[in-house]
């Protein structure tokens, strides 16, 4: 075996540097550039050649760069380490100006020529981008399910009022007919009959308008596109938990294999497993053991989609009113997320219905919708 030399050795090493997927950066103590590899180049834009020697500044923005001889010196002084061992996310600069988040882990070794900072660098840049992808759908999602309740409170309040305006138009009616009779009597003021007159056609204007109110909200049709189980599930997971602390929940994902694509409005179912998703962690907070299950099967024609958590479940005498619209036993609830879940989920031809636990099991809500039946012309 032969005495390799220096040379030889750290060539060996720059080149397994080389191959890195992570830049890799090496400074002395007064924080020049030793090392700078491959990844790093295509990092910073710039060439090995060109800052070996310099001052690590050149790869930070200004805002960095100005405290970091601060931070070497008082670790050197101190040895109080404010970024060594530690992964952290700071700010890169590239050569054309361009500022990009990193994560930097800073090792330390002591060699002969004395100390020496070995960071390592992540490109945060496409994590960055799918986080902002993710928090835009959900500023998104939490816009439409604003519209959502507002159309379905809508509904819900014309619903709730036609009846008892219906009564009032009754009850006028018949008060105007009784008012006449006693008008041509000449026991009435004819002014008092004009009164009456005037309110049942007011009321029959506000009758006008709610019916009016529940065409607008009852006929409008989903947009359906084909879509992927897996997708909608994911994506629905993703958009509860990043707004809820789902801090804890273990989350059990159980979707049969070979599932085939949905016909259906992706936004709007998507919006009903937000809402069963939502309503199993509110009902599983405070608990020790905290878990959902969200699944999806074939059966028989239609496509299932449950939705369990480990919670208490629902009492019996809840269980009438639960999808109507304002049944709630939150302080902050509005108690129409399962009213405009089982109305979107009819919409679609399917159901949404609950086996409500108890005695030691939490609730498990069913989205059923139906599979496109095969056209026999096109087999
Ligand atoms: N997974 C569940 N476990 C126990 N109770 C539930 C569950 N989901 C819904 N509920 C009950 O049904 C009510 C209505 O739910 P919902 O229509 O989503 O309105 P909200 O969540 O605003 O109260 C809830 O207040 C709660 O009492
Ligand atoms: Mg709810």
């Amino acid at each position: 075996m032969s005495v390799q030399s220096p040379t030889v050795s750290e060539a060996r090493l720059l080149s397994v540097l080389d191959t890195a997927v992570d830049g890799i950066v090496v400074i002395d103590e007064r924080g020049r550039i030793m090392v700078f590899n491959k990844a790093c180049e295509e990092l910073f834009g710039r060439t090995a050649a060109e800052v070996t020697g310099l001052g690590i500044a050149v790869l930070m923005p200004p805002e960095f760069s100005d405290h970091h001889d601060a931070w070497v010196n008082h670790y050197l002084r101190t040895g109080e380490k404010k970024i060594i061992g530690i992964g952290r996310e700071v700010r890169g600069r590239h050569a054309d100006g361009t500022v990009f988040p990193i994560e930097l882990s800073v090792g330390e070794c002591r060699t002969p020529e004395g100390r020496q900072f070995i960071g390592i660098i992540r490109d945060l840049r496409s994590r960055k981008a799918v986080e902002q992808r993710l928090n835009q759908l959900q500023a998104q999602l939490v816009q439409m399910a604003r519209v959502n309740a507002m159309d379905e409170m809508g509904a819900a309040i014309a619903h709730e009022l036609n009846q008892p305006l219906t009564a009032v138009m009754l009850y006028l009616q018949a008060l105007s007919r009784k008012l006449k009779l006693g008008e041509e009597e000449g026991a009435i003021d004819a002014s008092l009959v004009e009164i009456v007159a005037k309110t049942v056609r007011e009321a029959e204007r506000a009758g006008a308008i709610i019916q009016k109110m529940r065409h607008f909200v009852e006929k409008r049709e989903p947009d359906r596109q084909a879509v992927d189980v897996g997708k909608l599930v994911d994506e629905a997971l993703e958009l509860t938990l990043l707004g809820h602390d789902g801090a804890g929940i273990e989350v059990v994902r159980d979707l049969a294999d070979h599932l085939p694509l949905l016909d259906v409005d992706p936004v709007q179912i998507q919006q009903v497993l937000i809402n069963l998703i939502r309503n199993g962690i509110e009902a599983v907070r405070g608990r020790d053991d905290r878990w959902i299950r969200i699944a999806a099967r074939v059966d028989d024609g239609r496509l299932l989609f449950e939705v369990e958590d480990s919670g208490d479940g629902i009492p019996k005498e809840k269980v009438r009113d639960l999808f109507k619209a304002f049944a709630t036993s939150k302080k902050q609830g509005l108690g129409l997320g399962l009213a405009i879940s089982r109305s979107i989920a009819q919409n679609h031809g399917g159901d949404l219905l609950v086996e409500p636990g108890g005695a030691g099991r939490g609730a498990t809500f069913v989205l059923s919708l139906p599979l496109e039946t095969a056209d026999p012309r096109t087999e």
